[in-house]
């Protein structure tokens, strides 16, 4: 008999399912593998209150297969002009679990995003008095900034500030990517916590150039260098309750990325929890796979850890070179390689 890894359901906390038809082909993708998940709100137009959330909400329960439990939590995207009244509605809601800080410009549909720190303090302020949680892509969008040192940039000159002035805020800094954000998080308070995605485990920059220019490995914040690498890994697999699982899985068209001016997103939703596992796996910590996929994302969110369980089998499978539903095309984070390891279900 095959070797079996049983864990508690994991939960994504970072996701883009988009809307559409393109909901439609990825949602189920997510549902299957993970309990629960924090759906960005970077739609054309964005998700802004908690009204369209939970219509949102509302759009993705309906594509996910009958039987299969699901409970999508909600991320409001912030604006300048996001009003205290929203924040305290948020609060209010189950469903809606923080807001998502996207500097204006820094990535996908993300234009109407915060144009300065200075005019979102008092909203801040307010999400820090009614305990609402930030989500942040922390990179500076300065075009004079090297694309790599934007996350660097972001902690200091303006993540390290607003904890100094609002120690009481609870944010995630998304997808770090940096020897910095880890020692940001690590070094910080317990109100401070990050989520860690597959491809910023798996590859360093030289992967998006390794034959040719490779699209399907470009995301934003894009690939370090390998000693960020190494940092990242080493958090993830350390134990440390502040860093937990967000694959920040980001589907485009397949020729919406192979394109002259290709798309920043990694499809990853079909076997994330795969990726995880042979990571932990090949640094010899499976044994902590569980509390990273599973435990202290929930702990930090302050919601119950699932009281179901996810099955992984120790068994090869090939990742398929491409995903085809309907009209829609999309290459997954390592097409075409293999994975030790194959999830078997929940229950
Ligand atoms: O690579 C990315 N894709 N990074 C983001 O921050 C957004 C995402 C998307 O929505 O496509
Ligand atoms: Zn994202």
């Amino acid at each position: 008999m095959s070797e079996k890894l049983t864990i508690t359901r994991p939960d994504d906390w970072h996701v883009h399912l988009r809307d559409g038809d393109m909901l439609k082909a990825v949602a189920p993708f997510t549902a299957r593998q993970f309990g629960r998940a924090l759906i960005m709100p970077n739609l054309d137009p964005p998700v802004r209150t908690v009204e369209q959330a939970m219509a949102y909400r509302g759009a993705i329960l309906e594509t996910v297969p009958d039987g299969t439990p699901f409970d999508p939590k909600m991320s409001l995207f912030l604006t300048d002009d996001t009003s205290e009244d929203e924040v305290r509605a948020a609060a209010r809601c189950e469903h809606v679990l923080g807001f998502k800080w996207y500097p204006a410009g820094a990535t996908t549909n993300s234009a109407t995003g915060v144009t300065r720190a200075s005019h979102i303090m008092g909203t801040l302020e307010c999400m820090a008095e009614n305990g609402v949680v930030l989500q942040i892509h922390g990179e500076v969008t300065d075009s004079h900034v090297d694309i790599f040192d934007r996350e660097a940039l972001f902690i200091e000159q303006v993540l390290v500030p607003i904890h100094r002035e609002i120690p009481e805020l609870r944010l995630v800094l998304e997808h770090i990517t940096t020897t910095e954000g880890v020692d940001f998080v690590r070094d910080s308070n317990r109100n401070i916590a990050a989520t860690i995605t597959p491809q910023h485990l798996l590859y360093s920059r030289n992967e998006i150039f390794k034959g040719g220019i490779r699209p399907h490995l470009y995301c934003l914040p894009v690939l370090k260098r390998e000693s960020h690498r190494l940092s990242v890994l080493q958090a993830a697999v350390s134990g440390n309750p502040s860093f937990f699982l967000g694959t920040d899985s980001a589907p485009h068209p397949r020729n919406h990325k192979e394109s002259a001016c290709g798309c920043a997103g990694i499809f990853s939703a079909c076997t994330a929890i795969e990726f995880y596992a042979e990571i932990f796996e090949g640094m010899e910590h499976l044994d902590r796979l569980e509390d990273f996929s599973s435990h202290f994302g929930a702990d930090f969110y302050g919601v119950d850890r699932s009281s179901q369980k996810a099955v992984l089998d120790k068994k090869p499978q090939e990742i398929p070179p491409s995903i085809e539903c309907g009209h829609i095309s999309l290459t997954p984070l390592m097409a075409g390689e293999s994975l030790s390891w194959t999830f078997a279900g929940t229950r």
